[in-house]
């Protein structure tokens, strides 16, 4: 009875004791487990008296009913603190730094742009990027066996409907009725789009996707930005555009004077029709970067960023704009302008293909949203 006692006011004690679930096991072990203490004196009984065996029997049954109650009273009283102790709040820590997203680089210039070209009050508009034969070829003076067609290779688009031959819808004639369809080379087929909806004087801007199924290197991407303009008013004039790029440019490369020129150049949907490049300075990792105007380093290395021109007569008979300026008709210049070439050279990426590779640690390096 005497070892009863003791055996009570250890196991209570070392069952108070118990910090964790880990320590109440080797508790309920120490005393009742198959060598436990209790159970060695539950295995005693046998060689005991029948009165010694009646009265430490129904004693020491007791005390295992009262040390499994105080057990599971005690699990439960650790389990509610570790809880509390995981959801404690702390107000005086430093918050958890969330991760922040980055805006890609061809994001950050498509912006720029449409900022600077509404802040000289050009309206911004977007046109489809499946586009009909009509509108990206034969409305731009470039028809059908026209050799200028080679310059734009073109992904047509296949109807599955007609058993893989090339598409030749019978769709509303807002798509072209009968034309074939295919994805947009470049931004130009909103010009007529535009024109078509639209009565001049007016000045737009069409950023846009735009594709071309040619081999890919460091500057050419199968899928890339361009961004088409066009102002059409009694009198505009190349120097118009002129002043349009200057200032696009300035505002585009933060103030800074770059170096850039026309070269004389050839589309069929302009004329005259010219080029623009821009000076630049190879950098040693294989980039490219603007250089200021009048700048000694002088590179002789020019990129170019944007096809450009006077509007063709042509073009303006498609969409039936008069196109004599002496008898009450319209002129004007348009462009397009890459925006991967663009944001090459203000950020200094060598690889054109780096914007579509999807790797985080280039996208890292861009402003966070
Ligand atoms: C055109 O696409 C004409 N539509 C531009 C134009 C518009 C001329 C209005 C006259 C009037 P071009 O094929 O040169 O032109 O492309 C224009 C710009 O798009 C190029 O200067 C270049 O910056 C970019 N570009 C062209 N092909 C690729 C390509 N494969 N990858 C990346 N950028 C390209």
């Amino acid at each position: 009875m005497d070892d009863l006692d003791r055996l009570r006011t250890d196991a209570f004690r070392d069952l108070d004791a118990s910090a964790d679930a880990g320590e109440l096991e080797t508790v309920r072990v120490a005393y009742v487990g198959r060598k436990g203490r209790l159970t060695e004196i539950l295995r005693s009984l046998g060689a005991r008296s029948l009165a010694e065996r009646k009265s430490l029997g129904s004693a020491a049954n007791a005390f295992r009913d009262e040390f499994e109650a105080k057990l599971t009273a005690r699990a439960v009283v650790l389990t509610t603190a570790a809880a509390e102790t995981r959801e404690r709040f702390d107000s005086t820590k430093p918050g958890a730094k969330l991760h922040r997203g980055h805006l890609h680089p061809l994001s950050l210039v498509d912006a720029d742009v449409r900022r600077i070209f509404t802040g000289m009050n050009f309206t911004v508009v977007e046109g489809p990027e499946v586009e009909t034969e009509r509108y990206n070829f034969d409305a731009l003076n470039i028809p059908a066996n026209h050799p200028a067609r080679d310059l734009w290779d073109t992904f047509w688009l296949k109807l599955p409907a007609e058993g893989g031959k090339l598409a030749r819808p019978n769709l509303p004639h807002k798509f072209g009725f009968g034309h074939k369809l295919l994805l947009r080379t470049h931004t130009s087929p909103m010009q007529v789009r535009y024109m078509e909806a639209h009565n001049p004087p007016f000045q737009i801007i069409v950023p846009g996707r735009t594709f071309r199924y040619e081999a890919t290197d460091a500057s050419h991407e199968i899928n890339f930005y361009q961004v088409e303009g066009l102002m059409v008013g009694p009198d505009i004039s190349l120097a118009n555009f002129k002043y349009v790029v200057e200032r696009f440019f300035t505002e585009f490369f933060r103030g800074k004077d770059i170096a850039f020129r026309f070269r004389p150049s050839y589309f069929p949907f302009v004329e005259p029709g010219l080029e623009v490049e821009i000076q630049v300075q190879q950098t040693t990792n294989g980039s490219s970067r603007a250089v200021a105007r009048g700048n000694k380093q002088q590179t002789n290395v020019w990129i170019e960023v944007m096809g450009a021109g006077m509007v063709h007569r042509r073009v303006f008979d498609a969409v039936r704009y008069n196109p004599d300026p002496t008898a009450g008709g319209v002129q004007g210049f348009a462009f397009g302008v890459g925006l991967d070439r663009l944001a090459m050279i203000k950020y200094g990426i060598p690889d054109i293909r780096l914007f579509y590779g999807g790797d985080l640690r280039f996208i890292h390096q861009f402003r966070s949203l």
